[in-house]
């Protein structure tokens, strides 16, 4: 079955865990701005439920899930357009979630490999919510019907996930209710890399903070971090397979290739040649005229803390007019009576 006979239909999410990198912004939300349009219905997620998996305290967890929907709109995605929601204002996500829990087996969920570098040493103190995350998320995902999900290249197993639990579904209840969800995982900034490692990927958790850039960051701040980036002593080269060993340099060119909506090979014929020392400056100055209109723009949505509440409301009610007969269907072919 391919997804031709649902509704094109972009689902994405991200935690409420913490600050926005310039990762969650390249790699996801100025994608999913991207998504936005005739060719879609786009729906994007604050994953508050997902958070919980590891610990959040109240105060913070509802205020980044504020702080995130400010950085969606202000990155540019209008209520509208995009049905803008937090997870938990929809409950039959969590209710898909639970059916989920019934149709992934142990096996899958234990070759996740997000889960085991978060639960690391530690497997048995961690939450059983880190565990079933994935069925949850397959669950945000598959309670649209969603047929796209733009993610960064790190969720690919987990879309992997989703598409097994949909067939399995699907074939033991002898149905084809589930689409089989593309991930859509393009672009020069998939998996952006800490300014300090280039074999690490940039983290909100990442305990270095000139590891990475937040968009709430300042002009200098950003200038600062990116002057001192990890580089090689060696010129740029005028092709991208010229990167091909030098992972600090290709992530800052990715990252100049995605920033400015060009490809690598384009940013090089451009840039060839030229030493790090006039480069980062030319990085630098992209990155400040690109993020500092959203950071300010951030500032500004959430001094009206009460407008977001209002928009993500409003989001909610619309998502289920989608999710609410989806689950509904969902209960009904697994055998789940219904209200007269
Ligand atoms: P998270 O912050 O883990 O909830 O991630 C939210 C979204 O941002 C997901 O689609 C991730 O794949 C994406 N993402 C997070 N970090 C990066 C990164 N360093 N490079 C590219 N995408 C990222
Ligand atoms: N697991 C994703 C992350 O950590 C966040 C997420 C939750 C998500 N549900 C989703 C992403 C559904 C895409 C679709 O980045």
């Amino acid at each position: 079955m391919t997804q031709t006979n649902f509704t094109p239909r972009v689902f994405s999410g991200i935690q409420p865990s913490g600050g926005l990198t310039l990762g969650n912004y390249l790699g996801a939300i100025k994608r999913f701005v991207d998504m936005q349009g005739p060719d879609f219905e786009t729906v994007y997620c604050m994953v508050d439920l997902h958070a919980i998996s590891v610990w959040q305290n109240p105060a913070d967890l509802a205020h980044n899930t504020r702080e995130l929907c400010a950085g969606f709109i202000a990155a540019g995605i209008d209520p509208t357009k995009s049905i803008l929601i937090n997870q938990s204002q929809v409950p039959e996500h969590a209710q898909l979630g639970w059916v989920f829990n019934c149709v992934a087996r142990m096996g899958w969920m234990q070759r996740m490999t997000q889960f085991k570098d978060k639960a690391g040493k530690n497997a048995q103190n961690v939450s059983l919510g880190l565990f079933g995350y994935p069925a949850l998320m397959a669950a945000d995902i598959l309670i649209y019907h969603a047929t796209h999900v733009p993610v960064g290249e790190d969720q690919k197993q987990h879309l992997e996930l989703t598409r097994d639990i949909a067939a399995k579904f699907n074939h033991d209840y002898g149905v084809d209710f589930f689409p089989m969800t593309e991930p859509v995982i393009e672009g020069a900034a998939t998996r952006v890399m800490s300014l300090r490692d280039g074999t690490k990927k940039m983290s909100k958790s990442d305990p270095s903070d000139a590891s990475r850039i937040n968009m709430t960051d300042d002009a200098d701040t950003i200038a600062r971090k990116i002057r001192k980036a990890k580089t090689d002593p060696d010129a740029l080269p005028s092709e991208a397979k010229g990167l091909e060993s030098r992972p600090e340099s290709r992530n800052l060119v990715n990252i100049y290739a995605a920033l400015s909506d060009q490809t690598v090979d384009q940013v090089l014929t451009e840039v060839g040649g030229k030493q790090f020392g006039e480069f980062k400056p030319m990085l630098a100055e992209l990155a400040v005229s690109k993020l500092g209109p959203i950071s300010a723009e951030m500032a500004r949505l959430m001094a009206e803390p009460d407008e977001i509440d209002r928009i993500l409301t409003a989001g909610s009610l619309r998502a289920r007019e989608i999710t609410a007969p989806i689950l509904r269907k969902t209960y009904d072919i697994v055998g789940m009576v219904a209200p007269v």
